[in-house]
């Protein structure tokens, strides 16, 4: 059984962590096999949203796997000492198409960070939220560097220090959901957002959300350029000239993501 699933329904990729009997956490199957869908999902001109979520009822993703843990090689891996390039959402791989994280149960340490990856994070009730590492006297270093530019550094330094969950209203009052659902509602309502985006145009979307990423490590004057020259090739786009058309014709555009 793979460790995660892969599903296209018309625009939208779903992607489902498979461990429920581990609640989702991320053994080294789970890595590669989320290596390999995030690069299907970006170079695949088919899709344009990405929804993931977690199998079963109990878990979006409990973090990474405890158990593989005293397995695990001391030192850094071989390729640490050349320049590091994330190759997995969560530790940076750059993805300008939408990203939804619907989350229905424990989201926790690098589930909490592959969340914090996505861009919008849809909660149940019953959703609770934590980075549990330093219990394990364990150091969270993605999750620290992502969760204080969403949730800010007050609300952070107390989800990574002290270690406890929080619920989904809390999570939600700090920034970390967008919205609270009823208890298996996380994955039909990110759905739901999901055909939202879809309705947009999907070039317009990526350069925009290009735009608000990396013009965060970006003097404003750089950003605003690289902005406007992405803007010209989005504007030389048939669905540049689709939308206002469709807007003079009174009816929906159909964009094609050219
Ligand atoms: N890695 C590996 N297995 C995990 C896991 C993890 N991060 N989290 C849960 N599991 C496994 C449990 O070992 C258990 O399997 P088992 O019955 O074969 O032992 C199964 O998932 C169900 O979890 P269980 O602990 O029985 O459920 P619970 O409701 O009592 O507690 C949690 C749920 C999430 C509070 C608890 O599992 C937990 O603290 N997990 C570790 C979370 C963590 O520290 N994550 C960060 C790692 S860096």
């Amino acid at each position: 059984m793979p460790a995660v699933l892969y599903e296209q329904r018309d625009r939208i990729a779903y992607i489902t962590l498979n461990r429920p009997e581990a609640l989702n956490a991320f053994n080294r199957e789970m890595h590669q096999e989320l290596r390999e869908i995030w690069q299907e999902f970006r170079t695949n001109d088919d899709v344009w949203v990405a929804v993931v979520s977690g199998a079963g009822e109990r878990a979006f993703s409990a973090g990474a796997d405890v158990k593989q843990m005293g397995e695990q090689r001391e030192g850094p891996a071989p390729s640490f000492w050349e320049t590091w390039f994330g190759d997995n959402l969560q530790q940076g791989l750059e993805v300008w198409k939408p990203t939804i994280a619907a989350i229905d149960g424990y989201c926790l340490g690098e589930g909490l960070t592959l969340s914090l990856a996505c861009d919008f994070r849809i909660g149940s009730e019953r959703a609770s939220f934590g980075y549990p590492e330093v219990n394990l006297g364990i150091a969270t270093i993605v999750g620290a560097v992502r969760s204080p530019r969403v949730v800010g550094l007050g609300n952070a330094l107390e989800l990574l220090l002290v270690g406890d969950r929080v619920d989904a209203q809390r999570a939600y009052d700090m920034g970390l959901l967008m919205r609270v659902v009823p208890a298996g509602q996380a994955l039909a309502e990110a759905e739901k957002l999901a055909q939202r985006l879809c309705r947009n145009g999907p070039l317009a979307v990526r350069c925009t959300k290009e735009v608000a990423v990396r013009s965060q490590q970006l003097p404003f004057a750089d950003a605003v350029r690289m902005g406007e020259s992405l803007r010209r090739l989005v504007n030389a786009s048939d669905d540049a000239r689709e939308g206002p058309q469709a807007f003079r014709e009174k009816r929906a555009p159909q964009f094609k993501g050219r």
